[in-house]
């Protein structure tokens, strides 16, 4: 494993880990070699797959991966009513085609543990975690392992606990982000700060480094960041066109060319706030019953594969920052280089 530290990172650039299939091996590898941190977003995916996705990565590159993992909270089963509502809601969508629901079913969720386990024998150089603080014993047993550990915070509170965690740098994620946000308790006051101020409000009051996401697209973005005292630049949206990337096709022509659209942050794709391009879905299911996280991603599964199918981007979660606007639909090699010459500047 080749050991991280932000020094000897060649590009200050992570590309951000995605769950839900948008991070690949191909995209992941790319990135890797142009000498910025490839991620995979496993919050989905079984300790088998890990460990083949991983391997057969590290036969692509010798460069920085970075595997992330949410933290979910335990959740109860839902009962009848609530089950009923929550399908209900999903039967009187505009949605034309007929599917069968997907209803959720304990473990909601993989065990983090073993999802860990099977990382840490593939030695990535990063382990990142989205949604919350992992258990102390998890920090410290990768830590121990020589593989950097970094957490997401989106308020000052949150960048300190994190520091006191042990982690080795949180990832400041402002309100333009795209994808879940990654607020600690979403039924708490959240600020909604965006990332120039978050970085503002927090830098002063911790030691650990800090990484900055939301919104930033191109070169003079990370420049901004970098002056800030960030020590590299994560980009989430800004990844998702690339031809190596695992977005469907109709998610590429929205982010490409539906730029009179806003973004907005919804629950009702997987019951946790996250951000995503306006559509039929999201303004039809407004205060609509839904499930807790994630079991809301579990029943709405079969609706969003079905969407896809038909390429049709109005039942689909469109995940994008609120700069989608300026994405280009480059090779992950050409958009590295490209965002490290624009750095030059
Ligand atoms: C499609 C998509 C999926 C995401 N999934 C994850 C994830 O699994 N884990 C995570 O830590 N962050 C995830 N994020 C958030 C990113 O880490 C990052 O905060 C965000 O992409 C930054 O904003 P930007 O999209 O404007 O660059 C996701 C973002 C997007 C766009």
């Amino acid at each position: 494993m080749k050991n991280f530290n932000f020094d000897n990172l060649e590009v200050p650039i992570i590309q951000a880990p995605m769950a839900g299939g948008f991070n690949t091996p191909e995209l992941a590898s790319s990135v890797a070699n142009a000498g910025a941190v490839g991620s995979f977003g496993f919050s989905f995916t079984n300790a088998e797959k890990i460990a083949e996705t991983l391997f057969i990565t590290k036969k692509l590159t010798n460069g920085f991966l970075n595997a992330n993992f949410f933290v979910f909270k335990p959740i109860e089963l839902p009962n009848n009513t609530i089950l009923l509502k929550a399908i209900e809601a999903l039967n009187k969508l505009s949605f034309q085609e007929t599917y069968e629901l997907k209803i959720p079913q304990e473990p909601f969720y993989f065990s983090l543990e073993e999802q860990i386990e099977a990382t840490i024998e593939n030695s990535p150089s990063i382990i990142t975690f989205h949604l919350g603080l992992p258990p102390i014993s998890i920090v410290k047993k990768i830590k121990n392992k020589g593989i950097k550990v970094g957490i997401t915070s989106t308020n000052l509170k949150e960048a300190l606990l994190i520091e006191k965690s042990g982690a080795d740098f949180t990832i400041l994620q402002g309100f333009e982000a795209g994808g879940h946000r990654g607020i600690f308790d979403q039924e708490k006051y959240d600020e909604e700060v965006y990332l120039d101020n978050l970085i503002k409000i927090v830098k002063d009051n911790i030691k650990i480094p800090y990484v900055a996401a939301g919104g930033i697209m191109n070169g003079k973005d990370i420049k901004k960041v970098i002056n800030l005292g960030a020590k590299a630049a994560q980009l989430g949206t800004a990844f998702l066109c690339c031809p190596e990337a695992g977005t469907s096709e109709i998610h590429k022509q929205y982010l490409l060319n539906e730029h009179k659209r806003k973004t907005k942050l919804t629950k009702a794709f997987s019951g946790r706030l996250a951000r995503g391009i306006v559509n039929k879905y999201i303004q039809e299911m407004e205060n609509k019953s839904i499930l807790p996280f994630p079991a809301q991603n579990t029943l709405t599964t079969p609706l969003r594969r079905l969407s896809i199918k038909k390429n049709n981007g109005e039942f689909i979660n469109l995940w994008a920052g609120k700069n989608f606007h300026k994405i280009t639909s480059l090779n992950a090699n050409d958009l590295v280089m490209k965002l490290k010459e624009e750095l030059k500047d």
